[in-house]
């Protein structure tokens, strides 16, 4: 990324907005996830205060079907946030068709292979992505922030939308584009601005999940991917730990939670957990990842969900992978009350099934391939939820962490998802699961696109031999020809 890349995309958002500015009516429609949900709220927002009629809807997926009720419809711009790229000659003839000027924000590949060069209509002036200027859209550019550039863009006299960069970074940490270095491209940028107005505060302490939230104990114990010997995923080892140090770990006879401890008692644990680790012999690289830039929301309360942006993110997912997006918007729009209440039901639903989608995992483990390993959950996990459960099993015990991992999930709707999801180094090897899922889910009469680093697809019931046979073969080729 260069700032030639930034001035760019500030251009083509200049465009857009220009387009936006431009109509009478606007429906803009997203994704069912914490980037979709911040994506939406953003563009949303943004367009309101630009005073253009605004409605807000939501889709699973984006096919023929959804693309076909959209021509329905008397919008006459529709704003497509955190999808469209991979469907962007379908939604141009759909535009037609209905008569509506679509708009693309989106961070995903849109539907060529590399080797292509793009048709011209990628680089269409409706559409914004940062991969169409050389940023990173898995890594360096959220949707959620592409629509950020949009809500600059959009700015005009009194109005300042810097407020909305919280929600920014809500979507890129939601679509887990925070590293150990933190964020880094454009959402680090948009993580100082939102830190400039006020919105943000950007610190550096204990990377653990759910230092808002979860008693002290939890927090340690649920912290499966540092993988501390005699702490991770141990009750009550990581309840000894706690007990041997000279700390006020409760109060109110109750265990408390990392940001009631005072500042001396945080630097305690986190100075005995790295001395612990060492001894046990955790490696160097997981013992410096304890400590990472921490991203918080500086207008919400402290010790709630919406506090920092992981949290904040996992309480939109419970929202919208359940069906209820109305209640993730109303709580990006600011409902603190009823909309709250109800995701935080939803969030316990949302725990417990995750809880339960990983011990499934456990009890059956993958099928483990040359290079790369699978598992089917039948109807036992929810299609929405599947890829969060990859993610998050992917390099515990019984997995390869240095092969892919592919999940398949029935849907309601009577046909399969695939989800799948890769790290950093794979893709670095020459991994591009965006192009696989496509490829592969095209071959057997699906659709499917994504990221490198993470993908996804739907496919008909029974195809999964053909689908895993073609998984085989493009990843043979990519994986021996790095780009
Ligand atoms: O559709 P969208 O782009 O919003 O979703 C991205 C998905 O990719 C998220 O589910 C996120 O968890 C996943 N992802 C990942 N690892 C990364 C980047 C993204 O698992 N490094
Ligand atoms: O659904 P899942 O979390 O596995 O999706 C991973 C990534 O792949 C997301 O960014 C999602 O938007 C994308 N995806 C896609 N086309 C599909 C399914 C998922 O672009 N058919
Ligand atoms: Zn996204």
């Amino acid at each position: 990324m260069t700032d030639s890349s930034i001035l760019q995309l500030k251009n083509r958002a200049t465009q857009c907005a220009k387009y936006l500015l431009d109509s009478t009516s606007v429906l803009c429609i997203s994704h069912i996830d914490a980037d979709g949900l911040t994506s939406a709220a953003i563009a949303t927002q943004a367009i309101k205060r630009a005073n253009i009629p605004v409605t807000t809807a939501f889709s699973k997926r984006l096919g023929e079907p959804e693309l076909r009720q959209l021509t329905k419809t008397d919008y006459d711009t529709i704003l497509f946030t955190d999808f469209g790229s991979g469907q962007i000659e379908k939604i141009i003839q759909y535009g037609e068709k209905g008569n509506f000027t679509p708009i693309i924000c989106d961070h995903h590949q849109p539907s060529i292979t590399p080797s292509d060069s793009p048709p011209s209509e990628f680089n269409s002036d409706f559409h914004l992505n940062p991969l169409l200027f050389g940023i990173n859209g898995a890594s360096e550019l959220s949707g959620a922030g592409t629509c950020y550039f949009l809500a600059r863009a959009l700015e005009s006299g009194e109005v300042d939308n810097r407020d909305l960069a919280a929600l920014a970074i809500v979507g890129a940490v939601g679509d887990m584009q925070a590293r150990e270095e933190g964020l880094i491209g454009p959402n680090k940028n948009i993580a100082q601005e939102g830190a400039e107005k006020g919105v943000l505060n950007i610190k550096p302490d204990l990377s653990f999940y759910g230092k808002q939230t979860r008693p002290l104990p939890k927090l340690l114990e649920y912290s499966s991917e540092f993988g501390i010997p005699g702490i991770s995923n141990d009750s009550s080892g990581a309840i000894r730990f706690l007990k041997n140090l000279n700390i006020e770990s409760r109060g109110n006879g109750k265990w408390k939670t990392w940001v009631e401890l005072s500042h001396s008692d945080q630097k305690t644990i986190l100075s005995s957990l790295v001395t612990y680790s060492i001894s046990r012999g955790l490696p160097p690289e997981k013992i410096n990842s304890f400590i990472a830039p921490v991203y918080e929301l500086e207008k919400e309360i402290i010790g709630t969900e919406l506090r920092e942006a992981t949290e904040f993110s996992t309480i939109l997912n419970a929202t919208a992978r359940y069906g209820r997006p109305d209640v993730g918007l109303s709580i990006c729009f600011g409902d603190r009350d009823k909309s709250l209440s109800r995701a935080k039901n939803l969030l316990a639903v949302h725990r417990r099934n995750l809880a339960e989608g990983i011990g499934l995992f456990n009890r059956e483990g993958v099928v483990m391939e040359d290079n790369f390993q699978w598992f089917h959950a039948q109807d036992k996990i929810r299609d929405t939820i599947v890829g969060i459960v990859a993610g998050m099993v992917l390099g515990m015990d019984g997995t390869d962490p240095n092969k892919p991992i592919f999940a398949f999930a029935q849907t309601d709707e009577g046909d399969l998802k695939v989800s799948s999801r890769g790290n950093l180094s794979l893709v670095k090897k020459g991994l591009n699961l965006s192009e696989i899922m496509r490829l592969s889910a095209q071959y057997v009469g699906g659709e499917g696109g994504g990221h490198d680093i993470a993908a996804g697809a739907t496919i008909p019931l029974k195809t999964e031999k053909l689908f895993l046979e073609q998984i085989k073969t493009i990843l043979e080729a990519q994986l021996s020809n790095p780009s």
